[in-house]
């Protein structure tokens, strides 16, 4: 059998700041994904990593006193401790700063150039340097670009990228390819943009020097986006494309990017593929942005969220699933730790911490901490342990279009069917008159309990682990097959402990 790839890929994060919740969730949910890939049986590399060049980073670094080099060093290395500490798959971590890094922008650069895309001129516009955008005139609200964020007139030599010459390109690849940009909405908007006319892009600047040199004309570096994008493929190894990473991993690429910055992604970094011959990535999905209690996140109200601190107040698990869970994947979202303590009380606690600990307990009470055998099967009880392995394709359908709460949603609704059967069999009552129709009863929910906490491995990596602990079976490597292999009656089972505690 043909062995499937998934190349799923993070934004990089301007190292101008710390590390904040926006950051903690591009990332988490690039995970989920990756390791739902995993369960599928694929064979899955996660990239994320840190941009690094740009006025924004040189001013920052300016501003803290010391050299970008030592600033990007310090501020990287915070990106790579919250990866660490939110135990994201073993990943690759991309530094645009890296020599590997600089080597693939150049040669970019030179394909673009030999392609006949790059030409010299001088630009003369807005530009802000929080979102490292250039801006028209049109654009500016309240003098203003429309994110908000400062402008300034800059008017320098710069090199252009022939983006006029893409739009039909564009817009032909987008119409071919329906699933190249989701969600449905955003992928609207894009095409909207693009039929309303492309300008050519300014691709260098001059007035900075933190950034990769222009061959051939050092006196300008790459503009910071230009270089940005390109760490997608210098993960893989390019100027080299026959190896078997690239050829292995990115026609199976999946970009998953805030909303912000889809228009980088879904116009200008596959008109620089194009423009390269280089193969397009198979996706790009745009996520919202989250609020704070109603508010726009930022530095200047003082409200925002410290990932470090939640995760180590409420552990990884409940942070990442409240996230996933509480929040269509592709729409704004707002936090709230009530919001957060009742997701994990309800969802984890109380309904699929609640069976695992009601049933395992009272194996370990009642049946020497050993796995009963089930004797007949009803149909009902066949029902139960299909449930899962039923929906396996309609749940995998759902990950392959991004709907993560409504996979949680349907793995939830077996959850909460697999503790109304506790309540209606009783084991507890069939102790005292039927231990043979107990023995069935506790099998068959054993058996979904392990069926659900393979499902919700890529939700709660550890917590969904430590279940699978319990019922003495090994997370890793484990695949949706597995769904279908049962357990087997007799297995000792260790001491249940709680593992969803109440906050
Ligand atoms: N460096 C660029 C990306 C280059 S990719 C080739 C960048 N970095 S960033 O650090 O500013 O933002 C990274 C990601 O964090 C973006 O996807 C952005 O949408 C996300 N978020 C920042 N604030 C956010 C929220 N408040 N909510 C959700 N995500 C947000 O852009």
């Amino acid at each position: 059998m043909k062995k499937s790839y998934s190349y799923i890929t993070t934004p990089i994060y301007y190292v101008n700041d710390v590390p904040h919740i926006g950051h903690a969730y591009t990332t988490l949910a690039s995970d989920t994904l990756a390791r739902f890939k995993k369960l599928q049986g694929c064979s899955v590399k996660l990239l994320t990593g840190t941009d690094e060049h740009g006025q924004k980073v040189q001013k920052s670094a300016a501003k803290a006193g010391i050299s970008p080099q030592e600033f990007t060093d310090k501020v990287s290395q915070t990106f790579r401790d919250l990866a660490l500490k939110m135990e994201i798959l073993p990943h690759d971590f991309i530094r645009t700063t890296e020599e590997r890094h600089k080597i693939a922008v150049r040669a970019l650069w030179e394909k673009l150039e030999q392609a006949g895309f790059i030409y010299l001129g001088g630009y003369e516009g807005w530009y802000s340097v929080r979102d490292e955008a250039f801006y028209d005139e049109k654009e500016l609200i309240d003098g203003k670009a429309p994110t908000g964020a400062e402008v300034e007139w800059v008017n320098e030599p710069s090199y252009f990228f022939k983006l006029s010459a893409f739009q039909d390109k564009l817009l032909e690849y987008y119409k071919n390819h329906p699933h190249f940009i989701g969600p449905q909405s955003r992928r609207n908007e894009v095409i909207k943009f693009v039929e309303g006319g492309l300008t050519d892009l300014s691709i260098s600047r001059t007035t900075f020097d933190w950034g990769v040199k222009v061959p051939g004309d050092e006196s300008h570096v790459v503009y910071v986006w230009l270089d940005a994008l390109t760490n997608y493929i210098s993960a893989l190894g390019f100027p080299s494309t026959d190896t078997s990473d690239f050829q292995n991993y990115w026609p199976e690429s999946v970009h998953i990017v805030g909303k912000d910055i889809l228009r980088f992604h879904a116009v200008y970094w596959p008109a620089f593929l194009m423009a390269a011959n280089i193969p397009l990535p198979q996706t790009v999905y745009a996520h919202g942005w989250w609020t704070n209690e109603g508010q726009k996140i930022s530095k200047s109200l003082g409200n925002t969220i410290d990932p470090l601190t939640l995760i180590d107040q409420y552990g990884i698990d409940s942070v990442r699933y409240f996230l996933l869970r509480e929040v269509p994947f592709g729409q704004d979202g707002d936090f709230s730790t009530q919001s957060l303590i009742n997701r994990i009380n309800s969802d984890l606690a109380n309904s699929y911490g609640n069976l695992v600990q009601r049933v395992l307990s009272f194996i370990n009470k009642n049946c020497g901490g050993i796995l009963p055998s089930p004797g007949a099967l009803s149909e009902e009880d066949q029902d139960m342990i299909s449930l899962a392995q039923n929906q396996s394709d309609e749940l995998s359908k759902l990950m392959d279009e991004f709907q993560i709460h409504r996979y949680g949603e349907n793995v939830w609704k077996i959850i909460h069917r697999a503790n109304q059967y506790v309540d209606e069999h009783k084991p507890w009552a069939l102790k005292k008159d039927n231990l043979e129709r107990m023995n069935t009863v506790l099998y068959v929910l054993c058996e979904v309990i392990r069926q659900v906490a393979i499902l919700t491995l890529p939700l709660l990596p550890k917590g969904s682990a430590k279940v699978l602990g319990l019922l003495n079976i090994e997370s890793d490597p484990v695949t949706l097959d597995d769904l279908k292999e049962p357990l087997k009656p007799g297995t000792p089972l260790p001491t249940p402990e709680g593992i969803f505690p109440r906050v």
